[in-house]
């Protein structure tokens, strides 16, 4: 009996490091209405301390700051009101996912992300148990102000580092995780040389303008951490992701990865990462939209300032969501 449990645990081992670690099963999948059952509007003040005011769920609603039909999720930033001075900020939203997920592969069909001077938005993943940076942010869409440019990173815990060189598209600008390095600048690669080798803009007025596309982040012990981009219209976009299949398998056919973070003894899984959420934002000015303001082109006078006095300057800062789905190595009860 001994002998026989023995063995079945060595076949339950055998499969799920062969198969398991490459097939991943859907588990959630998060499509108009349902984003309002299953997300968190969060209203904390914004802890980047940006010039914005995060409302809950039911404001949003009430203002039209959110907006779901059966299938478009929308998310905005006030686009009507002046912001006395005085007040926290601008209204917008942020929300994060009640669920989490440890191993597992996101794959977001966006069609429109929000833009414009003063804007910072980001699609990112956060460690459910925290707190930050215990447990891991992984950054798969964000940037700011007018730039086309998006930065996939991670923040950890020290003693997490990547190499320079590593299979992926995309640029790497900088190798230390560790939050607490370079002003948590974190380990980040820049998705515009892929990008533009392929006339595929990732991020700002001309992903936009192309409909958007699709992002995917796989986050695995054995394999570390891998972000994808496929523009709407690109012929290279796996047909398991245009279908929303059942099953995903990113190491067949969803080739070399944008951004690729591999993990090991340079930055092992366990103990810079767990079970994350999934956040969406939108915030302005504050530690990276305002820090870089002078040089964004986008006029004279505060960050601030702008975004209390011009609110019509806002009316592309909203997301526009087709679909969210989320895969995990084993359904349960194999
Ligand atoms: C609310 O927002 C949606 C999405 O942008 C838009 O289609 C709709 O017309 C808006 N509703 C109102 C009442 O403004
Ligand atoms: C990275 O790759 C380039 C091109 O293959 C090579 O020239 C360079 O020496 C590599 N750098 C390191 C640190 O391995």
């Amino acid at each position: 009996m001994l002998r026989y449990t023995f063995s079945l645990s060595l076949l339950a081992s055998y499969i799920l490091s062969t198969h398991a670690a490459t097939v991943f099963f859907k588990q959630d999948e998060f499509i108009g209405t349902s984003f309002l059952d299953h997300f968190e509007w969060e209203t904390f003040d914004d802890p980047t301390h940006g010039r914005v005011n995060y409302v809950d769920r039911d404001t949003a609603l009430q203002h039209n700051l959110s907006f779901a039909t059966t299938n478009k999720f929308v998310m905005r930033a006030d686009s009507w009101s002046i912001v006395p001075p005085g007040a926290r900020g601008r209204d917008s939203i942020r929300i994060s996912s009640r669920s989490a997920y440890d191993e597992a592969v996101f794959v977001l069909d966006l069609s429109h992300m929000p833009t414009g001077c003063a804007t910072w938005p980001a699609f990112w993943t956060l460690s459910a148990a925290g707190p930050w940076p215990t447990g891991g942010e992984i950054d798969i869409i964000e940037g700011v102000n007018l730039g086309n440019q998006n930065l996939a990173s991670l923040h950890t815990l020290p003693n997490c580092a990547v190499l320079q060189n590593r299979s992926q598209t995309g640029t790497t600008i900088s190798t230390d995780c560790d939050a607490q390095a370079n002003s948590n600048q974190g380990c980040d690669c820049d998705l515009t040389a892929q990008a533009q080798s392929t006339s595929a803009p990732s991020f700002g007025s001309p992903f936009n303008d192309g409909g958007g596309g699709f992002y995917a982040m796989s986050k695995t012990r054995g394999g570390g951490i891998a972000v994808w981009f496929w523009p709407r219209n690109s012929r290279s976009v796996p047909v398991e992701i245009l279908n929303g299949g059942a099953t995903v398998v990113p190491s067949v056919s969803w080739g070399t990865p944008a951004a690729y973070f591999p993990l090991g003894d340079n930055c092992p899984y366990d103990g810079h990462f767990d079970a994350h959420k999934m956040v969406f934002d939108l915030t302005f000015c504050g530690d990276w939209a305002g820090s870089v303001w002078s040089t964004s082109g986008c006029g004279v006078g505060t960050c601030e300032d702008y975004v209390n006095n011009n609110p019509h300057a806002f009316e592309d800062a909203y997301w526009e969501v087709n679909s969210l789905r989320i895969y995990t190595p084993v359904t349960g009860g194999w």
